[in-house]
């Protein structure tokens, strides 16, 4: 199998192809990620909310980010494997930035590093970038900023916002960015940005004109009960599947029926 790059996402949009991504955490569910053919699997931080019962990414540690991290780059034979820096290890000291992204490609085997925020990290990306890491960007909602916004609804639907938003893709071009995640913004402003760069953008919740999509595998899988956000297409529903086995395990187990005489030795 040929190994998805840096170059091959760039390839895509440049034919008018699309880039499918999508979030895993651990060894099994990488597995049938990479195995299903999606071309960038993202280790988010968002593995705070869905692996550990977090209310905000704010707490995920680096070590917890490695560890996360590795176990997906065990199971991805060939999608790129991009892992977010967490919240504290890169805003604001390029030096530990710069460390932190050094960790993660040589603790985990990752290919590539995703950062939230645009002309404030230009310093870290840009250090980050002199290493030869390939650095994602991520403009939008930027949940590590979560406490800034005070909400998860859409952003830069006001003109000076997008005005930033622009200018801030731009600069991660500038600076070398492979590709800019947009998150949670109006349809409109997706397609500008994306026509407007020629690195591909990745959206979520950034409408259709985007050069690919990225969503939380426990959000499209339907594990997460209650959770349905306008931008969320659920393409199975995990939760009931899963609890019906279980209850049917557990109801056996009370009856007597499991194990059976085929099922010991
Ligand atoms: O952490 C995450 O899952 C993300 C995606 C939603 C883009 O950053
Ligand atoms: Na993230």
């Amino acid at each position: 199998i040929k190994r998805v790059t840096t170059r091959t996402l760039q390839e895509l949009k440049n034919a008018g192809h699309k880039i499918a991504m999508l979030t895993a955490y651990d060894f099994s569910i990488a597995s049938i990620v990479d195995d299903a053919g999606v071309d960038v699997i993202l280790v988010g931080d968002s593995a705070s909310n869905v692996m550990a019962g977090h209310e905000t990414t704010l707490p995920i540690t680096l070590d917890q980010m490695i560890y996360h991290a590795s176990s997906v780059v065990r199971a991805a034979k060939r999608a790129l494997v991009v892992v977010d820096l967490p919240f504290g290890s890169y805003q604001g000291n390029s030096k530990e930035a710069l460390a932190s992204a050094i960790r993660i490609m040589k603790e985990s085997g990752a290919h590539a590093v995703k950062l939230e925020g645009g002309i404030e990290i230009a310093e870290s990306v840009s250090r980050i970038l002199t290493a030869g890491i390939p650095v994602m960007g991520h403009l939008g909602l930027t949940p590590q900023s979560i406490y800034k916004f005070g909400t998860y609804t859409v952003r830069a639907k006001e003109d000076a916002e997008a005005q930033k938003l622009r200018n801030d893709a731009l600069k991660l071009q500038e600076l070398g960015c492979f590709a800019v995640v947009l998150e949670k913004i109006p349809a409109q402003l997706g397609q500008e940005v994306s026509q407007s760069l020629s690195i591909p953008t990745i959206g979520i919740g950034a409408g259709q004109y985007c050069d690919g999509q990225v969503l939380v595998i426990h959000d499209m899988l339907g594990i997460n009960k209650g959770f349905k956000p306008r931008f969320l297409r659920q393409y199975a529903n995990l939760y009931d599947v899963m609890s019906d086995a279980i209850k049917n395990y557990t109801s056996d187990v009370k009856s007597g029926s499991f194990p059976s005489d085929k099922e010991q030795y």
